[in-house]
């Protein structure tokens, strides 16, 4: 069964400066919520409740806001206001939180392996916060879950991007398994390619459940693009076994680590409080 969720949060977030300077881009709001908020209510609502939160240096809020802070909760009891806090102090109260930090900022993979020690030898979740993702039925992890359950190995969620894109993402090939479930066997799968080298346009989004044995792999995973240890290159390790499925998730995704999807992001929430 997968228990626990693992985000990344260490990241810079340079596309963001000067936001970013002093704020972890996870803290970001949108509408009056920040955004590493919206993944742990994803994963909470797909029945993970163990968090593990893998920070760095400039990151304390992000465990500052998944506390109590009782000098604000003391000014605002018993005001009109003090339901602002319920929904945050709800999820506090369903959920455990572990941190741990990432030294140097080695990539994706190496974020992922810093995780081991709170994950231990199970399948977990794993959510980039600033892929905010959103979705009138079962949200995106929990149809990942569904799958996980149905192929028990590794799966990446997965969506088609204009081809001129590949260069933002991890990129898959693959044959289509199942297509009432929509999902791939992968056969190959690249991280960033320039498009004439992108093996499709299918583009890996970021939610992945992972084996556990993902942690020896990525051990050995040589840095690749960027000089990163790529999560890709490690998932591309089980592939060659057969052993990572991709998921066409239902669903839509806010690229809110740009300041494009993020705005988009800010509008489409907004839209739906008032509509
Ligand atoms: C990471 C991964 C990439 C994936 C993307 C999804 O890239 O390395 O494979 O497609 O997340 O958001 P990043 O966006 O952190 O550069």
């Amino acid at each position: 069964m997968v228990k626990k969720c693992l985000f990344p949060a260490a990241g810079y977030g340079t596309r963001f400066l000067p936001a970013t300077k002093a704020t972890p881009k996870e803290m970001l709001p949108v509408l009056t919520k920040p955004l590493i908020q919206y993944g742990v209510e994803e994963a909470l609502e797909a029945n993970l409740k163990t968090m593990a939160i893998i920070t760095g240096r400039g990151k304390r809020a992000i465990e500052d806001h998944f506390d109590i802070s009782y000098e604000l909760e003391h000014q605002i009891k018993d005001t009109s206001k003090e339901h602002l806090l319920r929904e945050i102090r709800s999820l506090i109260s369903q959920c455990t939180f572990s941190y741990t930090r990432q030294v140097e900022m080695k990539g994706l993979g190496h974020a992922i392996l810093t995780g081991e020690t709170l994950i231990g030898n199970e399948p977990f979740a794993v959510i980039l916060a600033d892929d905010l993702c959103t979705y009138k039925g079962d949200n995106v992890l929990k149809q990942m879950i569904e799958v996980y359950e149905k192929y028990q190995c590794s799966i990446v969620a997965i969506e088609e991007i204009p081809k001129e894109e590949t260069h933002k993402y991890g990129v898959i090939a693959g044959h289509l398994v199942d297509n009432t479930d929509d999902t791939y066997r992968v056969t190959d799968m690249v991280e960033k390619p320039s498009p004439e080298d992108a093996p499709s346009n299918m583009a890996i989004i970021g939610r992945y459940i992972l084996t556990p044995d993902i942690f020896e792999i990525l051990k050995e995973t040589k840095p690749g693009k960027g000089g990163e240890i790529q999560i890709t290159d490690a998932l591309l390790e089980q592939a060659k076994q057969g052993k990572v499925i991709a998921y066409r998730f239902k669903g839509k995704r806010f690229d809110c680590g740009s300041v494009d999807g993020f705005v988009e992001a800010t509008n489409y929430f907004y839209n739906k409080t008032k509509g």
